[in-house]
């Protein structure tokens, strides 16, 4: 396998082959994942619940997500490797700009950011300053709060319309990827259509250009609960290479997720 740029992303949804992604947080399982074939790797600030034991994402620094970006980058040879920005670590264009350089220079050829609109001028500025940007629309887990708990985005139509709109605006301003967590398969759907970047579900039904999962999810591993969108791949082959390799060939052929994943 050739390594895998955000071009090769773009061409697999045009070809419409299926982009298959997972996080990890070190070396170890990194390197068994880029050698499994998976086209993309988060270092994802779930880092803060499945590794520190947080009960959410709030907590991780910026310093955590470096590191954990350097040692994923050791264990990586083809695959692409996309780094979470942590929570309020990009509020403004500024700080985005000396937090994105601190993961980029710890190995990440990517950043993913969540929120809109709002986010244009620092998208914009990123990608003109040499840094691919990865979206985040949905159950953003950063907003947790604002939200009223880990809830399903996006069910009334004034909601899916604004997030349609939101989708189109960030692909405007120079994002080049877009994750969707924990929507409706039809909103996932509609999203993965009005863009010509690719989607990468989490939650979102089978129709986006891709998937992710949390390792420990895919893996059963979790210290908290199994979401009702992830498969434990593991129970199915007892060996964590094969379980990958399962979940790619799952994805691929749009076997997961299932209609047992997937939010109406
Ligand atoms: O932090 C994370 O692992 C994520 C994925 C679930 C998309 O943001
Ligand atoms: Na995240």
């Amino acid at each position: 396998m050739a390594k895998i740029t955000t071009a090769t992303l773009k061409k697999m949804k045009q070809q419409g082959e299926k982009i298959t992604t997972i996080t990890a947080y070190d070396a170890s399982f990194a390197k068994l994942f880029d050698q499994a074939g998976i086209h993309a790797i988060l270092i994802g600030d779930s880092l803060g619940m499945v590794l520190q034991g947080h009960d959410d994402t709030l907590p991780v620094s910026i310093d955590d997500m470096a590191y954990h970006t350097l040692c994923v980058s050791r264990g990586v040879e083809n695959t692409l490797i996309i780094a979470d920005m942590p929570f309020m670590s990009f509020a403004t264009p500024e700080q985005a700009y000396v937090n994105a350089t601190k993961l980029m220079q710890s190995g990440a050829s990517m950043v993913k950011i969540e929120g809109g609109q709002w986010l244009e001028s620092t998208i914009k500025g990123l990608v003109e300053r040499g840094i691919p940007v990865c979206a985040h629309l949905g159950l953003t887990p950063q907003s947790v709060n604002v939200f009223g708990g880990f809830k399903v985005q996006g069910r009334d139509n004034e909601q899916a319309l604004a997030m349609i709109a939101n989708a189109k605006a960030l692909e405007a301003a120079g994002a080049q990827l877009l994750v969707l967590e924990c929507i409706p398969s039809s909103l996932g759907k509609a999203i993965t259509d009005a863009v010509a970047i690719p989607t990468i579900g989490i939650g979102a039904g089978k129709d986006t250009d891709g998937q992710i999962l949390v390792m420990h999810d895919a893996l059963g591993i979790s210290c908290s609960y199994m979401p009702k969108f992830s498969r434990n791949f593991l129970i199915d082959t007892g060996d964590i290479k094969k379980a990958i390799e399962l979940y790619i060939t799952e994805v691929s052929n749009g076997n997961f997720p299932g209609p047992e994943h997937i939010f109406k």
